[in-house]
């Protein structure tokens, strides 16, 4: 049954999509899809924002990102798939959105400023990034999702969300607007393979879903460990090693690879003992065999890309039934139902 609320998530399609994305918000949408109405973006709208000059990089990624939410069991029968360029609603919303919202309120927003630096955007800032936020406040309530599950650096979004729609309901009517929560993975944010703190294409740090498995494996034997573990018989460290944090990302409770396994592996490491090689052996075997369904289920739509992209025109046709009822229902509470 679908009765625990609606679910709306998405991606900036700007590439293939890495295990941080998997550890931080596919694997949970996965699980929620069944007893959730469940919603998910593919922004290109939102990718142009700071890819203007290159469309085509966002044309293509769209159909990788399908590629790679299918894979993982991003099921269309269960979750509907939308592309945020065909919603016209979206844009509609936005522009109402800011008015509710003041610049200096933008200029506060965590992530926004983050990504301004690193963007190198300080002196010629785009005004579409800039408000990205509402906009994604208008994804967000377009389809009146009350759950958002999302890595952490999306919380300043739903946060500024809310206080959109607190102004909107108060300002407008009441209870037009469905004030949404962002939903926590334990495991929110895998580091990249160097330790850097977040995986990213643009650090040249992630393992993506689509590697092979050499590739993968060439990937965590690069891994950073502790570097004072020079010698096998060292004792080792556990916090802040990168290997340990993926293998505790992809453990279960009697799983592939149990919790219990993993603890013993920390006591080792700390003892000294387990070299490094032969601990990246097994978190490569790991993700291997946790990769490997994947990679055959992206290959095998990959062979129909044109299948791939009618799932995804379905989707936006169905997702428009509630973005328009969303849109006519703001416009009388505006008073601009002409
Ligand atoms: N900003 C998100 C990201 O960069 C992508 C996104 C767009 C999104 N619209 C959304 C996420 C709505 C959650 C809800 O990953």
């Amino acid at each position: 049954m679908k009765n625990k609320g609606t679910i709306l998530t998405g991606d900036r399609p700007t590439g293939s999509l890495h295990l941080g994305h998997y550890a931080g918000s596919l694997r949970m949408r996965v699980d929620m899809q069944d007893d959730h109405n469940t919603f998910v973006m593919i922004a290109d709208t939102q990718a142009l924002t700071d890819n203007a000059n290159n469309p085509k990089k966002v044309r293509d990624n769209v159909l990788e990102v399908m590629l790679d939410y299918l894979a993982v069991g991003i099921d269309p029968e269960k979750s509907t798939i939308v592309l945020q360029s065909q919603l016209p609603e979206l844009p509609e919303l936005t522009m109402y959105y800011l008015n509710l919202v003041t610049v200096a309120r933008l200029q506060r927003n965590p992530t926004v400023k983050e990504e301004i630096r690193q963007k190198g955007f300080e002196k010629s800032l785009p005004a579409g990034f800039f408000m990205y936020p509402v906009s994604q406040a208008a994804d967000i309530t377009a389809f009146k999702a009350n759950l958002v599950p999302v890595g952490e650096d999306q919380f300043p979004m739903i946060e500024q969300t809310r206080e959109i729609v607190e102004k909107f309901n108060r300002v407008y009517k009441k209870d037009v607007l469905v004030l949404p929560e962002a939903v926590v993975t334990k495991v929110t944010r895998l580091p990249g393979v160097d330790g850097k703190a977040k995986m990213s294409k643009s650090l040249g740090n992630a393992i993506y879903l689509k590697d092979n498995l050499k590739e993968v494996e060439k990937k965590v034997m690069q891994m950073y460990t502790d570097p004072g573990h020079v010698h096998k018989d060292d004792p080792g460290k556990v916090e802040g090693n990168t290997v340990f944090d993926y293998l505790d990302a992809f453990s279960t409770e009697g799983g592939a690879l149990d919790k219990k396994e993993v603890e013993k592996l920390k006591e080792y490491y700390r003892k000294g003992g387990l070299g490094d090689v032969e601990l990246k052996k097994r978190l490569a075997s790991v993700l291997n065999e946790f990769l490997s369904p994947i990679r055959d289920r992206r290959e095998e739509y990959a062979k129909d890309p044109a299948e791939v992209m009618r799932i995804l025109k379905n989707g936006t046709e169905k997702g428009r039934e509630t973005t328009s009822r969303t849109l006519k229902e703001v416009k009388e509470a505006m008073m601009l139902n002409y």
